[in-house]
């Protein structure tokens, strides 16, 4: 075997995706991209090429790259301690959960590592609670979800999905599950029953495309399932931590869900961090032994939370993103109509819908990167725009300036 050159830094863009193609598993078709380093909303590739940031990892940036105070947290930890797994405590946690419960009015938290790890947390709870609280008979339990959901990956999530992409060649699936169209009350209510554990529903979804529900359905939601003795699961993991204007979407609709999920934006995009909050009834069903992760709440993850949940506590994220979010929404509601036959935005984040004549999402993402901007498609036709909230006016005037430009090209 011949021997690979080790300095990846070296390599020219062309060269590393080259690479990347014979030896990553071919899960994901990224923009031809190659991001060496990055500060604030700005990235920059192998050949010193920079680009605006208007995906930020899916709202895993909502702070930006290599935030100062997030990044100095880090620093801090690593010189201290790492990890300990659950096996000890670590003097990191404890603050780090007391911070968690003031932001979100909640009680207690499950600390976990990805997203789809605290989706997984939410269901065993849910299952857990139905069985030994609200005394649904062994093996009964049901889950209500919306249809159009993107809650990860794990098989048991993929089997509430009703993306074929995502499902299909991996059953056979988790039983326990039944969808409803997103957005319709009436559905939800008629799928509910004596044996629902819970209903789990993103307050907005992202992967589908943005998708705002009417005003009145989360708080439809809250109202059902406190009178039908059903927990209310919000995953927050996109939605959540300042994106919309506010620290949790559902705060929109004055809601308070009864477990929260929590991801992307909790690690600062230094760590991955996910969370399940939750009120303390719920909690409190799971005992040693009966859910676990090596790395959830290890005390450089909690450092790292704790610095991100303190930028949230000064409000200056959340404002940023409904100030900003007027500005983004002003802008795309000129180009509709000249290339965008719509868009749905709340706060800094925007699904819009790109007139198909004008190229499908994915060609309006490479003309877009040829401009010096990056972003993502989904599902087809559509572009989803999440830049840091630390983003200035002027970069985000100019972002979108370049989406008018490609349009008009
Ligand atoms: C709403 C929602 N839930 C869960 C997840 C899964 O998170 P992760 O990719 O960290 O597992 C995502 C990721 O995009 C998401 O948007």
């Amino acid at each position: 075997m011949t021997a690979q050159p080790q300095n990846t830094g070296r390599r020219s863009s062309a060269e590393l995706i080259h690479a990347e193609e014979s030896r990553l598993a071919h899960n994901y078709h990224p923009l031809p991209v190659v991001v060496a380093k990055a500060e604030g909303a700005w990235v920059e590739d192998v050949e010193g090429r920079r680009y605006l940031d208007m995906l930020a990892g899916y709202s895993a940036l909502n702070f930006g790259h290599r935030h100062p105070a997030l990044i100095e947290a880090a620093h801090r930890q690593l010189d201290q301690l790492t990890l300990t797994s659950r096996a000890f405590h670590n003097d990191r946690l404890a603050g780090f959960a007391e911070q968690l419960a003031d932001l979100t009015g909640l009680d207690m938290t499950l600390p976990m590592n990805t997203g789809a790890e605290a989706v997984e947390s939410g269901i065993k709870l849910a299952r857990k609670w139905a069985y030994e609280v609200k005394g649904v008979a062994p093996d009964q339990a049901n889950i209500v979800v919306a249809a159009g959901n993107f809650h990860g990956r794990t098989t048991t999530i993929v089997s509430f999905s009703d993306d074929p992409v995502a499902r299909d060649g991996f059953g056979p699936f988790t039983p326990g599950f039944r969808t409803v169209p997103y957005d319709d009350l009436a559905a939800l209510e008629a799928a509910v029953d004596e044996n629902t554990a819970a209903v789990l529903i993103e307050p907005i979804q992202g992967e589908a495309g943005v998708l705002i529900p009417t005003d009145g359905y989360l708080a439809g939601i809250r109202e059902l399932t406190r009178r039908a003795n059903v927990l209310f699961i919000a995953d927050e993991i996109q939605s959540g931590l300042g994106r919309t204007g506010t620290t949790l979407a559902v705060a929109h609709e004055a809601v308070l869900p009864d477990l929260l999920l929590l991801g992307k934006a909790l690690g600062g995009g230094i760590v991955p961090v996910s969370a399940v909050v939750g009120r303390r009834e719920v909690m409190s069903v799971l005992g040693p032994g009966q859910h676990g992760s090596t790395f959830g709440g290890n005390p450089l993850a909690a450092a790292v939370g704790s610095a991100v949940v303190g930028l949230l506590e000064t409000g200056e994220f959340q404002q940023r993103a409904k100030d900003l979010g007027v500005v983004l929404a002003d802008r795309l509601s000129a180009l509709v109509g000249h290339g965008v036959v719509g868009y749905r935005a709340r706060g800094l984040w925007a699904g819009v819908d790109i007139d198909p004549a004008f190229g499908t999402g994915r060609e309006i993402s490479e003309r877009l990167m040829a401009e010096g901007v990056l972003v993502k498609d989904t599902h087809g036709s559509t572009i989803r725009f999440a830049p840091p909230l630390s983003i200035s006016e002027e970069d985000l005037v100019s972002g979108l300036g370049a989406l008018e430009t490609v349009l008009a090209g």
